[in-house]
Formats: structure tokens, sequence, C-alpha cells
């Protein structure tokens, strides 16, 4: 069993957000999870990106995390508000005390796989702005992971386990763990 599932307060709606840190697979899992079940996919980042006009590398290091931050708050509200989405949320979604509210009323999956496995993925991580200047990508994973894993575990109702795992067979692994809010397409 690669999966754990907890229950929590009634969901407000039927959307699905992923949650992970850089490299979980939420941008890859999310496109095949929902045109298997007929949804809509967003990547937060590119909303995030498209909204202020300029790259989330360029957002950081000219307005300031902060302004990041802001703004992605004000996404999640916003495609939370709408129904059936498959919402990819950067990874850190969960350090705006917040925003943990309104993750906690989605169908929120976290994505986890080791700092080792994640910075394989990631290769350099040139274009993340967490990363740069680190000597080790993993060790600076496995410090963020730390501050962060209770709060993805705090808001997420299924853990997903994505070490060697493929696209295909995560989805299979969790379709049958999806509420019944979840209305799946006929295939
Ligand atoms: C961030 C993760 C990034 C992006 C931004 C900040 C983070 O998204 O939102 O660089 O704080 O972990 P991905 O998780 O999609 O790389």
């Amino acid at each position: 069993m690669h999966a754990k599932t907890q229950s929590h307060h009634p969901f407000a709606t039927n959307n699905i957000c992923l949650i992970g840190l850089m490299g979980s697979g939420k941008s890859t899992l999310g496109p095949p999870l929902a045109e298997r079940l007929g949804y809509h996919f967003v990547d937060l980042d590119a909303e995030i990106s498209r909204s202020m006009g300029s790259s989330v590398r360029d957002i950081f290091e000219q307005l300031g995390e902060d302004k990041f931050r802001a703004e992605e708050r004000k996404q999640l509200r916003s495609y939370c508000q709408m129904e059936k989405q498959v919402i990819a949320c950067g990874g850190g979604v969960v350090v705006t005390t917040d925003n943990l509210e309104c993750l906690r009323r989605q169908v929120t999956i976290y994505l986890s796989a080791t700092p080792e496995t994640l910075a394989q993925r990631i290769g350099t991580g040139k274009e993340r702005p967490l990363l740069k200047g680190a000597v080790s990508v993993a060790q600076r994973l496995a410090t963020i992971l730390k501050e962060r894993e209770p709060l993805y575990h705090d808001c997420a109702r299924i853990t997903l386990h994505t070490e060697g795992r493929d696209p295909r067979s995560l989805i299979d692994e969790l379709i049958p763990l999806l509420p019944q809010e979840i209305l799946i397409r006929k295939q």
C-alpha cells in the first residue's frame, strides 16, 4: 500500500489540489489526471506568471517573495471557487497560513518523495528561486521539506508516495481513493 488517506471535514468543492515540493510531479501528474476525470487543469505558477506578466524567477528577484505569495494566494482562491479543477500548486503554497484552510476544503493530494529523488528530477534547478546558490540541491530540499512536510500533511486528504512510480500507475492508484464528490468521466 503506497497511498495514505486521512479524513477531513466535508469538502466544499470538488476541486483537486496537488501539493508537494518542487519535483514531486504536480505538473506531470496534473494534466493526465484532469484528462481522466474530465476536469480542467491549471498550473498555479503559470497563472501567477501570466497575471503578473513576468516569470516566477523574475517576480522573486525583482518584486520579492511576498508579492509572489500574495498573488499565489489570490490565484488559489479564485480557482478554488470554481468547480472541477485539477490545480497544480507551487511547492510553497502551504507557507501562507490561510491557504491551508482553503486547501483543506478541496480534495488535496500530497505527492511525496525523498529530497534525493526530488533533486534528481529537478537537475540544477536554475529556474527555481529557492534553490539559488545551493551547494547541494538535495540538502536544500531536505531543509525545506523539514519545514513544510507537517503543513503538507495538515491539509492533504491523500498522500501518494511517488518514488519509482510512473504517472499512469499513480493515477490508477489514486482514482479509487477519490471521494464521491469527484465525478469520474465515463471512459
Ligand atoms: C516554490 C515552488 C515553485 C514556485 C516558486 C516557489 C516554493 O513551484 O511556486 O518558485 O516555494 O517551493 P514548483 O513547486 O512548481 O516548482
